[in-house]
């Protein structure tokens, strides 16, 4: 196993490009199940996910190339409707070929994709949908198994106990598009990726209003072609890197990200003293003084504040003064990064769904384990600041969400490092 060496205290300067946004990626790639033409999809990132998706669809006979970033899917035709524990276990996102493989085969086999280390995960909001629009579900060793004579449009409130869903209204907004009739789906996820997959279907023929807000109108079409796309930048990976040149002090030009998907993080550096402006189209960063003021947070659907950058503001607020509290309103439970935070010196508490977190340390550097992907990312950005060096273990989760972290820290001059353990 690989693992990641940090001598930290470089503050970053220069420029570094995002890559294609991975949630946006991985629902389009399932996507491409309602057609049998081709279809190529650029700015796709390499990433472990991506492959774990690109397996699915190899899995299900479809016919996949990636070169560089792009990938050519098809032509060619679903040759079997299963998608196999052993593939949909490794990535949770592998249920969103739940809603395609329904409404092109009118039947699906998707293994339960389970909980995971962030908590909880559960799947009913999409079955729920799916069941509106006519499907018969049921769970069956470890599986899904849906099956439907003809998919009809239907008013589809998709709310669950912590709000929208953006998995939830993938599927169910890919299997309305080839529904009979008008579907209406009530508290959609807003999300950037939500708009880039239902741009990706209206290429491929689909009719969809309102993608973007919390009610998407989709009146079905009986057929769908292939089409050409480019994935929209990813919005997190971005953030990371805002908060890296936050975190170390540093001065960042941030290309090819799109300032208006991080409004919530900016805002939140705004008010604790970090300049983060548009630049003819890239991001320009850097910290207005040298003591940073802390800021509280709370993790909700777009345009809230981001449960996957919760991690990384962490990081960041553990070196500013004073007291900043954190809370998960989307997944409780994610704050496996609190005690290898701790190991380096932060003084952070749990109370409930919140992070009371104690700034203003120097942090030093410590062997750390990763839990999860963001956690990953979150260490790194303490290994950046911290005194010394930080060995981060477990990184296979890194390459699930980011593609060339160390080449791209390395070029604005951290000292960063991969081995092999
Ligand atoms: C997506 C993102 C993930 C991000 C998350 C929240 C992808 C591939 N992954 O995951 O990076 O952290 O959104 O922004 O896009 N819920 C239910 N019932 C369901 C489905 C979800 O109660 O059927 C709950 C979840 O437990 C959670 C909340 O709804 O509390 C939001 O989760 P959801 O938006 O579904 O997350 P994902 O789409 O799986």
């Amino acid at each position: 196993m690989d693992k990641i060496i940090i001598e930290g205290g470089v503050p970053l300067k220069g420029a570094i490009e995002v890559s294609g946004a991975k949630n946006a990626a991985l629902p389009i790639l399932a996507a491409t199940l309602l057609t049998n033409e081709k279809c190529i999809i650029k700015n796709v990132p390499v990433l472990r996910d991506v492959g774990t998706m690109l397996k699915i669809l190899r899995s299900l006979g479809i016919k996949v190339q990636m070169t560089g970033n792009r990938v050519v899917v098809g032509p060619s035709q679903i040759k079997q409707n299963v998608a196999a524990y052993k593939l949909v276990s490794t990535m949770r996102a592998s249920i969103c070929v739940l809603g395609p493989l329904l409404a092109k085969q009118r039947q699906a086999r998707v293994s339960m994709p389970g909980g995971c280390i962030i908590g909880q995960r559960p799947v009913d909001l999409h079955i729920k949908g799916l069941r509106a629009l006519g499907a018969q579900i049921k769970i069956e060793h470890g599986y899904i198994v849906a099956k439907v004579k003809e998919l009809r449009g239907s008013n589809i409130f998709l709310g669950g106990a912590y709000g929208s869903s953006v998995l939830a209204t993938a599927n169910v907004m890919m299997a309305a598009v080839m529904a009979k009739g008008r579907s209406l789906i009530e508290n959609a996820a807003c999300e950037p990726e939500i708009i880039d997959l239902a741009n990706f279907l209206i290429k491929m023929g689909a009719k969809i209003q309102g993608q973007g807000t919390p009610i998407i109108e989709i009146e079905g079409v009986k057929k769908l072609g292939g089409a050409t796309h480019s994935i929209i930048p990813d919005r997190i990976e971005a953030g990371t890197h805002v908060l890296a040149a936050a975190i170390t002090g540093g001065d960042l030009v941030i290309k090819k990200a799109k300032i208006e998907h991080l409004s919530a993080l900016i805002d939140k550096l705004t008010q604790a003293g970090v300049s983060v402006k548009a630049n003819s189209g890239d991001i320009h960063v850097k910290r207005r003084s040298s003591n940073l003021k802390p800021v509280d947070i709370t993790t909700l659907p777009y345009p809230g504040f981001p449960t996957d950058m919760q991690a990384q503001m962490m990081a960041l607020v553990t070196v500013t003064d004073g007291i900043s509290v954190l809370t998960e309103k989307i997944f409780p439970d994610r704050f496996m990064h609190v005690s290898e935070l701790n190991r380096m010196g932060a003084e952070i508490f749990l109370e409930g769904a919140s992070a009371i977190v104690k700034g203003g340390k120097r942090l030093s550097g410590a062997p750390v384990m990763a839990s999860d992907l963001r956690a990953s990312a979150a260490l790194i950005l303490a290994g950046l600041v911290a005194k010394g060096k930080t060995e981060i273990s477990r990184i296979y989760h890194l390459d699930r969400g980011y593609e060339q972290i160390e080449e791209k820290l390395i070029k604005v001059g951290a000292r960063i490092k991969r081995v092999k353990e």
